[in-house]
């Protein structure tokens, strides 16, 4: 059994437990968030991160929110519910995974709002503990539904970290290569170390030694050159937010893996719940991409790499094409060639 990225400890006056992954891979060290403002700091400076994980870090943010809740009556607890959400909607703008579960918790506060309080918490705690246990399943369902696209002898290269750590557990993108590898396919990874912040080199890698696959890992720069050269028959990556038509917001660098792909011919699939498809939007060009402190560019870790002054552009997300992607893998099936069409029919909607 993995180790739990996040879990919620006692009832619904306790708090929640994540992994602290800025720590990863020198110390695995727990960090308890006992109230809403330490979830909303945990999801910003990526302690917690991946864009199921932080679903449901929001979802447990929610509770932890109305803890300090004095709501006399529904409108008030409507109220506290309201600036909880929108809080929380303030930390990261583009894994819609974290707007998807608020909006869930909202659905059932309302149902729930004419309750006494200590009931009404209760039943946030549970709506916030079954988007948890959900995600477990949705990503064992992404790793059936992907591992038959893992070539047998073949590499592989992914890019940033969907794996357990950035869901409940299992991952998306790395549930496909776990799987795959617990059904006996033989592959290799080429893990992207993913600059700025190194999910792939500290998280990725760390993840992939556990489970035993081999893997090697390159700078982001030698991918092009791995993929003409030592042989990857796919590509695997995550996504923080998929518009109705198939573009696909994810990690920054994903974008350039894509065209590479391409120019060589590679198959390029998007590992994915549904919850991370957001059919309000049309295309990727309305996807908002976060950008962060330059500091992780030019002092990056802490050591400074570059001169005082100079301007930064750090976007952290980029969009890739429908275009470019010959499959996205989801708990509902696979949708090959996406488009607006093949997306609704296989997420029924
Ligand atoms: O900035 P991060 O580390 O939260 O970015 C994470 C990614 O881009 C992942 O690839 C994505 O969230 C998919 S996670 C299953």
């Amino acid at each position: 059994m993995p180790l739990p990225t996040i879990e919620w400890i006692g009832d619904a006056g306790g708090h929640a437990r994540i992994i602290e992954q800025t720590l990863l891979p020198r110390e695995l060290k727990y960090l308890d968030l006992a109230t809403i403002e330490e979830v909303w700091d945990a999801i910003k400076r990526l302690a917690i991160r991946g864009a199921p994980a932080i679903g449901v870090a929001a979802a447990f943010g929610i509770v932890l929110g109305l803890k300090t809740s004095r709501a006399a009556d529904a409108s008030r607890f409507d109220a506290d519910v309201l600036r909880a959400a929108d809080y929380l909607a303030s930390s990261r703008p583009t894994a819609v995974n974290l707007f998807w579960a608020l909006e869930r918790m909202k659905r059932r506060a309302a149902a729930v709002r004419e309750l006494p309080l200590s009931q009404a918490r209760e039943a946030l705690l549970d709506e916030a503990r079954t988007i948890l246990a959900e995600d477990r399943r949705i990503c064992r369902a992404l790793g059936e539904v992907g591992a038959p696209l893992v070539p047998e002898g073949g590499s592989v290269l992914t890019h940033c970290n969907a794996g357990g750590l950035a869901t409940a557990d299992y991952g998306t993108a790395l549930a496909v290569l776990f799987r795959a590898r617990e059904l006996g396919r033989n592959f290799r990874v080429f893990v992207d170390e993913t600059r700025p912040l190194l999910q792939g080199a500290r998280l990725t890698a760390w993840e992939l030694l556990q489970a035993g696959i081999p893997a090697t890992l390159i700078c982001d720069s030698a991918a092009g050159m791995v993929m003409r050269d030592r042989g990857v028959r796919a590509v695997f990556v995550g996504a923080d937010r998929i518009a109705c038509n198939g573009d696909t917001a994810n990690k920054i660098g994903t974008y350039s893996v894509s065209v590479l792909a391409k120019a060589h011919g590679i198959p390029f699939y998007v590992v994915a719940p549904a919850s991370t498809f957001d059919l309000s939007l049309a295309d990727g060009s309305s996807i908002p991409i976060e950008e962060r402190d330059p500091s992780e560019v030019t002092a990056g870790f802490g050591a400074r790499t570059a001169p005082e002054g100079i301007d930064v552009f750090n976007p952290a997300f980029d969009v890739t094409p429908r275009a470019h992607i010959a499959a996205i893998v989801t708990e509902k099936g696979l949708i090959e060639r996406p488009d607006a069409a093949r997306i609704a029919s296989v997420l029924g909607k």
